[in-house]
């Protein structure tokens, strides 16, 4: 997946003046805090230098994430959302995500941090009208009320930096502030799975459905000791194969998301869980339906199905 031309030049943009090592090195202090230090509703981030780095070393893994998410959802959706809400915004990855999906009329983006409002709305400037004209506002999602209100709320690594008490608080919030759809999206390991899961078991009980990726509302099928994720793959500018000290001219970013809507939607029969495994003249899937995870095979004699079981990845509906 390439990133949109104006959030490449919004970044590179972001480099001027800047020390390449120092924006390395601050890339890389952010990146060891935010793995060690995460799940503790402590704040991570320190000044503008961090946010810069973050938005050149992260954004087009976590903008990659959104958009493969949002791909998935608005197809299970009903109505197209026109204004989004991205809470706990950084640099507004989501935002730039759903503005290349949808017609927005309004963003509003929440974030704490000031040194992240500020990056984030510069490199706003360099994109569409919608993204140009979005509100930014200072808020803590835990403390602070949640007014604002939106068709689609977007919450995207953001809970995985909290507490398991105040996740559910900030999650309650969101969906309160959603008018159609709340998606959150959060980084595809064993931590961000289980914190997904408890936000899940907590929503449905205020009423929500969830539309994707998941085909049921009982119980997830997946064993304790296994966790759900997806996966995209990003083109790496030189740049960021130097901040993230690899050659490989692409990244594979693993995320895990859940959309909830307060509608039934359409959610998928199956959901694709591993990519397919082809042999001559046969397919075998291995897909989460509402029977629970199931290993199915598909011939020749299966026609359209078989051809497009050839061709889904990990993450597609079936
Ligand atoms: C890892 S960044 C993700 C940023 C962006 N959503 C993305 O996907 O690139 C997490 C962001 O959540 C913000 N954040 C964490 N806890 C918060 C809270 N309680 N209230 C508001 N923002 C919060 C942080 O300041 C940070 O900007």
């Amino acid at each position: 997946m390439e990133l949109p031309l104006a959030l490449r030049e919004a970044m590179e943009q972001q480099l001027y003046g800047m020390q390449h090592e120092q924006m390395i090195h601050d890339a890389q202090a952010l990146s060891l805090r935010y793995r060690t230090q995460g799940g503790r509703s402590e704040r991570l981030l320190n000044g503008e230098h961090e946010s810069c780095a973050y938005a050149v070393s992260r954004m087009p893994a976590t903008h990659g994430a959104v958009f493969s998410c949002l791909q998935q959802v608005l197809d299970a959706a009903g109505n197209l959302p026109e204004t989004l809400l991205d809470a706990g915004a950084g640099t507004g990855a989501a935002s730039w995500a759903a503005d290349s999906l949808l017609e927005l009329k309004s963003i509003t983006c929440l974030e704490r941090e000031t040194a992240m409002t500020k990056t984030g709305k510069a490199m706003m400037e360099k994109g569409s009208e919608v993204l140009r004209l979005a509100k930014w506002i200072q808020k803590d999602l835990v403390q602070d009320e949640i007014c604002e209100h939106a068709d689609l709320v977007i919450a995207a690594y953001v809970l995985n930096e909290m507490t398991a008490w105040d996740r559910l608080i900030a999650a309650e919030k969101l969906w309160n502030a959603a008018g159609q759809i709340l998606l959150l999206v959060e980084p595809g390991t064993p931590v961000g799975f289980s914190g997904l899961m408890e936000a899940r078991k907590h929503l449905l009980q205020k009423g929500a459905y969830i539309i994707a990726p998941c085909p049921l509302y009982h119980d997830c099928p997946k064993p304790e000791d296994d966790w759900c994720h997806f996966s995209c793959r990003i083109a790496r500018s030189r740049l960021h194969r130097q901040m993230k000290g690899g050659e490989a001219p692409f990244e594979d970013e693993k995320f895990c998301y859940l959309a909830l809507s307060r509608q039934e939607g359409s959610p998928a029969n199956a959901r694709v869980l591993r990519h397919p495994q082809i042999h001559s003249g046969h397919v075998t899937l291995e897909v989460c339906t509402s029977g629970g995870i199931q290993s199915i095979g598909l011939s020749k004699k299966d026609g359209d199905s078989y051809r497009k079981a050839r061709k889904v990845k990990a993450g597609d509906s079936f």
